[in-house]
């Protein structure tokens, strides 16, 4: 199997999804080969609930990384699940629309996008020069 999506997998472990009981994971893989990853952790107040991708991108930021390759995204019913659009959008800030997104399709299958491919002609830092 793909080692981002086993990681992305092995993530969902530690969701928090007493609502929706979704679990989503994620792996963000850097330029120099080091693995973030994240998992979704809800909020009773709904709103403030985080997605997977977001956590994986603040582990990695945080940890001094601005350099992304990959990111792989997993949720436990293995359906596919891609980024949402807020998590596009975040995952826009920090990386380049070449970062392959490798959705889990469940056992050996994936489907891999790119960032552009998921978000095209997006706001960015340039936009605001
Ligand atoms: N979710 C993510 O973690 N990432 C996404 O981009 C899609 C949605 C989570 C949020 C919520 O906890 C659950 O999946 C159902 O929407
Ligand atoms: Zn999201």
């Amino acid at each position: 199997m793909n080692d981002l999506i086993a990681a992305a997998r092995d993530a969902q472990d530690r969701a928090h999804v007493p609502y929706s009981e979704y679990r989503v994971g994620a792996a963000l893989e850097t330029a120099g080969g080091a693995v973030f990853t994240g998992c979704n952790l809800e909020n009773a107040n709904y709103s403030n609930s985080l997605h997977a991708e977001e956590v994986a991108v603040a582990e990695a930021v945080k940890n001094g990384h601005r350099e992304f390759s990959r990111l792989a995204v997993s949720s436990d019913r293995r359906d596919g699940v891609t980024p949402c659009g807020m998590c596009r959008q975040t995952l826009a800030e920090f990386c380049d629309d070449d970062l392959a997104v490798i959705c889990d399709e469940g056992g050996d299958d994936v489907t891999e996008y790119t960032l552009g491919e998921l978000l095209p002609n997006t706001i960015s830092e340039e936009t605001l020069e």
